[in-house]
């Protein structure tokens, strides 16, 4: 039943297509770093965790493609800009490259790495789960957007297997849909209930009191704790707040940026206005209207109740400093 959103299959990057799904299953093999650039930027592959590996292998296929480092990470370096993940999965591979090692075995390592995280994240958030039903989450960070396990849909794995009794509210996400297409794909396959809900439905749950926890993954995440995700996060955190309901955002070290103080220095991506005004390939507004379309946005730290990390539960205040210990090591 599990997933795998991508894996190295002769020579080739294999992904599975997440801008098909879940309509149709359809496996992308890729043999050029600018195919795996492309991919990102179209969001064939998407996720911060999924394209900082995805990058880490398309710096792979650079090396056997006889491009130089620099040249490399600045392909697949100009894709998405907001998922810090990007950026340190290329940073693996271009510092082995360097050094001389193999490119792909970096690639290797870098893949292994983020999918432990992804597991540790899964019991260590677990626990906070142990007495909830009502769990909301917003777009899609499960295997689809890690690779394997998922960042906020791993806890949510965990306790159902520990025997908690969960149901997911799956906000649609627009305006590309990842929760409608993807979380509930990923929980429809695993038998977990769950309810998809239109984005502006997550205020009426919340206050109901049919939510417990509200579960989140990130893009980057600011020293302070400010973190950018998913356009529309933003609301849900301060409605959670309103309502008592506590706020976590789940995420492996890779997405965390110390060299960012605060969610102001964090680049939005801004993607083209024509995702938010069709729907299924059809016009939804007049074709005089414009439209605007940030693909994130960024929720201010004080709303955080806490951080699943790999390594356990981090309050928002502790975070700096436990930032700055893992860069001592
Ligand atoms: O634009 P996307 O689909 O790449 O955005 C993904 C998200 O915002 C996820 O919540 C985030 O990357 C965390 S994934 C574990």
């Amino acid at each position: 039943m599990a997933v795998r959103a991508l894996w190295w299959d002769r020579g080739k990057l294999a992904l599975l297509d997440q801008r098909q799904l879940p309509r149709r299953t359809v496996v992308l093999r890729l043999a050029r770093a600018s195919d795996v650039a492309e991919a990102i930027r179209t969001m064939a592959v998407r996720g911060a965790p999924a394209i900082g590996v995805a990058a880490a292998y398309g710096m792979a296929l650079a090396a056997r493609g006889g491009l130089s480092p620099a040249r490399a990470a600045k392909l697949l370096g100009s894709t998405r800009p907001t998922a810090v993940d990007l950026f340190v999965g290329i940073d693996a591979v271009r510092s082995a490259w360097e050094r001389g090692s193999d490119p792909l075995e970096a690639a290797h390592a870098y893949r292994a790495r983020v999918v432990e995280e992804c597991h540790r994240i899964g019991s260590a958030g677990a626990p906070l789960l142990a007495h909830a039903h009502g769990v909301l989450t917003h777009c899609n960070a499960g295997a689809l957007a890690t690779v394997e396990w998922g960042t906020a849909l791993a806890p949510i794995r965990v306790a159902r297997e520990r025997g908690a009794d969960l149901f997911v509210f799956v906000d649609e996400t627009r305006p590309l849909l990842q929760g409608a297409r993807l979380t509930a794909w990923e929980l429809a396959r695993e038998r977990i209930p769950h309810a998809v809900i239109a984005d502006n439905a997550a205020g009426h749950y919340l206050a109901r009191g049919d939510v417990d926890a509200v579960l989140v993954g990130a893009d980057r995440i600011a020293r302070n704790g400010d973190f950018a995700n998913k356009i529309g996060t933003y609301e849900k955190a301060v409605v959670a707040r309103e309502n008592g309901v506590p706020f976590y955002v789940a995420a492996p070290w890779t997405t965390f940026d110390a060299r960012r103080a605060d969610g102001k220095a964090i680049p939005v991506e801004e993607r083209d206005p024509d995702e938010v005004l069709e729907l299924a390939g059809r016009p939804l507004a007049p074709p005089a209207s414009h439209a605007r379309n940030p693909a994130f946005d960024v929720t201010p730290s004080r709303y955080v109740s806490a951080f699943v990390t790999p390594d356990g539960v981090v309050r928002p205040r502790e975070l700096a400093a436990r930032l700055a210990r893992r860069a001592r090591r």
